[in-house]
């Protein structure tokens, strides 16, 4: 039986990851919770799971919260304030911390779940793209203590299993392409906002659908895998399979490649990564073979400039991939909002990356939020200029 903390339990990978406790009540145990806004659903987890510790920031909805679970659920104890899921993450007894919160919100809690001494199943890339050298820093002794969560991180943690780091050649993160692949500029300008929500293979919240429609997504793998795998980003390719079955490839130096095949569910690597290193069954349909064509192609990095961009500030690195995370929310957010088209989002971010002066390094949260908070409030610039 294992104990589990889900930040981020009302959205799109929380809401699996509960399935898949669901699923498997003899093998997970729910001792906390955290979500933003979701008050409706959060509730109906609190009387599903019984967690005894929830952590929501709003001090009224925390208070509403305990009315509405009332006389019924007693034994929950409602953690509030801003940095609420952080002090879940950091104070509650887990085996392990699910972060499937999504954004730069989700370093806190990241950060908070390693310092405890629990192992982290990271969905929450940004943590990695922002803080990957605090982050692996706190795991340094024991790498074990951190299991990747995304699709292409949990096949290639699946591939290196057993495998001589000086085998590996290359490895290459897969991507379905995303709604728009195949487009062009032009056409990508006037992509509406309904269109970029309407990824073809996964259903994802809206911030990474629309960061998959840029192909931002698989530029913030880049480095999350540079970090996971403390791998080269020389070493780290590209390509697009739109069938989204074969979830990452390994080179090694003897010519050989090995990839990993599986249904896109994504309840598949939740699952694998919550019974790290154990695999259970899951009733997920194994990839129909005889029907499947499986193709192969090379982004377009003209029209998805946002790949090159990933790939320029993780060789930068110090605060730059932190710059690039947050001009990124902003700008998404902006496209959400309908103020500006798709292909500004990336031309934005790039614009705040170039004129990121005073890059820190990655030795404190601090220099982290000083950055973060400078470029999005330049990207918010540049948005409201135009
Ligand atoms: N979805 C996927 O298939 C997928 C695949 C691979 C990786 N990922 C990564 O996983 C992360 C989550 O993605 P998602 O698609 O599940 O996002 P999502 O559906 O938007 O869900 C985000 C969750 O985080 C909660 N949340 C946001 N800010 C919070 C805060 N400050 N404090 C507490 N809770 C907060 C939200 O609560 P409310 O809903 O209550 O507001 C929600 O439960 C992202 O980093 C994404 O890149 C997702």
């Amino acid at each position: 039986m294992r104990s589990l903390t889900i930040l981020g339990s009302t959205g799109s990978v929380g809401t699996q990851a509960l399935d898949v406790v669901r699923r498997n009540p003899d093998r997970f145990k729910v001792v906390g919770l955290a979500a933003l806004t979701n008050h409706e659903l959060l509730v109906g987890q609190i009387r599903e799971f019984l967690p005894p510790y929830v952590a929501i920031a709003d001090p009224e909805a925390a208070q509403e919260l305990r009315e509405m679970l009332g006389q019924n659920v007693r034994a929950v104890e409602i953690i509030d304030g801003p940095d609420a899921a952080e002090r879940l993450s950091r104070d509650v007894e887990a085996d392990m911390v699910l972060n499937a919160l999504v954004g730069s919100a989700g370093l806190p809690s990241t950060l908070a779940a390693l310092q405890s001494g629990k192992t982290l199943a990271l969905a929450n890339k940004e943590s990695l793209v922002i803080g990957g050298e605090l982050v692996m820093d706190l795991i340094k002794a024991e790498p074990e203590r951190l299991v990747p969560v995304d699709s292409e991180h949990a096949a290639l943690a699946q591939l290196l299993r057993g495998e001589r780091k000086e085998d590996v050649k290359r490895v290459i993160l897969t991507g379905s392409g995303g709604p728009f692949r195949g487009w062009t500029r032009n056409d990508l300008a006037r992509a509406s906002v309904k269109e970029a929500l309407a990824h073809p293979v996964w259903q994802m919240g809206p911030k990474i659908t629309i960061d998959s429609a840029t192909l931002m997504n698989k530029g913030m793998e880049v480095i999350e895998a540079h970090y996971l795998f403390g791998i080269d980003y020389s070493q780290i390719h590209v390509i697009l399979h739109p069938e989204g079955i074969v979830h990452a490839l390994v080179e090694f130096r003897d010519g050989t490649m090995l990839s990993q095949l599986a249904s896109a569910d994504m309840r598949l690597p939740i699952q694998l990564a919550l019974a790290w290193p154990e695999r259970l069954p899951t009733g997920i349909a194994p990839v129909p073979l005889a029907d499947k064509r499986l193709t192969f192609e090379p982004v377009d990095r003209e029209a998805f400039p946002a790949v090159d961009l990933a790939y320029r500030v993780g060789q930068l690195g110090l605060t730059f991939p932190a710059v690039m995370s947050a001009a990124n929310e902003v700008a998404v957010m902006a496209f959400l909002e309908g103020k500006i088209p798709l292909t500004r989002v990336v031309e934005i971010v790039q614009g705040v990356v170039d004129e990121h002066e005073a890059p820190a390094s990655v030795v404190s949260v601090v220099n982290l939020e000083r950055a973060d908070s400078w470029a999005r409030q330049r990207a918010a610039e540049i948005i409201e200029a135009r």
